[in-house]
């Protein structure tokens, strides 16, 4: 029997799969209910805003990101909890802790770290939390907080260094996908004493215009969720979990058990899930455990340790692939139905349709693979 449970920076998780910062916790009794449905652990929306950000837009905030009716992700442009924290203090944990999942409270980074301890140290007062998630990663607010904290080691080792001295529980960095210098923010925050790297927050994004009105669809910049930032905070990931030895949870866009799966194999040791459920739903936490579970039975893992980071190994750089011998395409003939793709998609010319069947031509062929990536009845190898 396959066992999915982990340990999470001593924080002990029934499953990997963890509700992400967002709508689906933006109270104790909305908590409540994904523990019940199945969430390995809680993170409610993010905890301790500054009395201005105490609210989100009500003009409509959400808009899902398509290509043709193909629905890829969403934009959505929420701040912070609209709860104040005297509330989360005195009601709304205790409710979201009922469901009996541990909660790893988000807490709004301040741009004085002294005030981000103060919040998270009311936080742990109540006892019923088990872990601190710092969100130094919000895309949307234009002033000296979020991002703008989370773009700088030097102020995101001060952040966790400061609630580290105010509390006892273990500490985790939420980090921003929209830097390329993840591992030096990883390493800051490792350094200054960080239990955990949570990778990452949502990809800033402007969601798109009306073209016959002239009008922005979203008119601010917001927060780019769901599968089609799955790449980008997939690399996160991979890069935190290299350049730290403190555990990583993975977040963005899973949507599968094969997402969790993936996330786990560059090293995550935990997911997180918002986009997802706001989707499909609080199934979907039973759906990703029972997945998860299902696939370690088949290829005979008995803990997740098993395979965490299996994938890091054949991680290498685009100098070093150069060097290594190309490949070029082969087509086999008897499942090429001569639909002409992969002559379309070739900018070298090396692949042509003749007489109903595509030939490679290998002294002109680049190697580039984008024909086996077309190919819709996988007709072409790279050899
Ligand atoms: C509507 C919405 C609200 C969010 N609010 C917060 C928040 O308050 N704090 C936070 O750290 N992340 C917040 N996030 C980001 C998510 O926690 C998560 O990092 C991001 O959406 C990527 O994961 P996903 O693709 O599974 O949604 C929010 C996301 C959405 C969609
Ligand atoms: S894309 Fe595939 S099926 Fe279509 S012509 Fe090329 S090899 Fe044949
Ligand atoms: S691998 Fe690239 S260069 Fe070679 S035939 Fe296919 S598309 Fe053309």
């Amino acid at each position: 029997m396959a066992d999915i449970s982990v340990d999470f920076a001593g924080v002990k998780l029934a499953n990997p799969i963890i509700l992400a910062s967002g709508g689906p916790g933006w109270d104790g009794e909305h908590l409540k209910r994904c523990a019940k449905a199945g969430a390995g652990g809680l993170v409610p929306k993010s905890i301790g805003p500054p009395a201005r950000w105490l609210q989100h837009p009500r003009t409509g905030r959400m808009a899902l990101v398509k290509v043709g009716k193909t629905v890829i992700g969403m934009i959505n442009l929420e701040l912070f909890s609209t709860l104040p924290l005297e509330q989360w203090i005195e009601k709304e944990l205790r409710i979201a802790a009922e469901g009996g999942a541990p909660i790893i409270a988000s807490v709004v980074a301040d741009p004085e770290p002294a005030n981000t301890a103060k919040v998270a140290k009311q936080v742990v007062d109540t006892g019923y939390a088990s872990m601190i998630e710092v969100n130094v990663s919000c895309p949307m607010p234009v002033e000296k907080v979020g991002m703008h904290i989370g773009r700088d080691p030097k102020l995101v080792a001060e952040q966790i260094k400061a609630v580290k001295e105010a509390i006892s529980l273990p500490v985790s960095i939420k980090l921003s996908p929209n830097f390329a210098y993840i591992p030096e923010l990883a390493k800051a925050a490792e350094q200054a004493g960080a239990d955990a790297i949570t990778a990452t927050n949502s990809v800033q994004g402007l969601y798109g215009v009306d073209v016959e009105t002239g009008k922005l669809v979203l008119p601010a910049f917001g927060g780019y969720s769901g599968p089609a930032i799955r790449p980008i905070t997939l690399r996160c990931v991979a890069q935190a979990a290299r350049a730290t030895k403190i555990p990583v949870c993975g977040i963005g866009g899973i949507s599968s058990w094969r997402d969790v799966v993936e996330y786990i194999m560059v090293g995550a040791t935990t997911v997180q899930v918002c986009t997802a459920v706001m989707w499909r739903g609080l199934g979907v936490f039973k759906e990703l455990a029972d997945g998860l579970k299902s696939f370690m039975e088949r290829k005979g893992y008995e803990r997740i340790e098993d395979f965490r980071g299996i994938a890091l190994k054949d991680l290498t750089t685009v100098e070093e692939l150069a060097q290594r011998k190309p490949v070029h395409a082969s087509v086999n003939e008897d499942l090429c139905t001569g639909c002409g793709v992969c002559e379309r998609v070739c900018s070298y010319d090396a692949i042509k349709v003749v007489e109903g069947n595509a030939k490679a031509n290998q002294e002109l062929c680049d190697g580039c693979g984008l024909c086996k990536a077309w190919c819709p009845v996988e007709a072409i190898d790279l050899i």
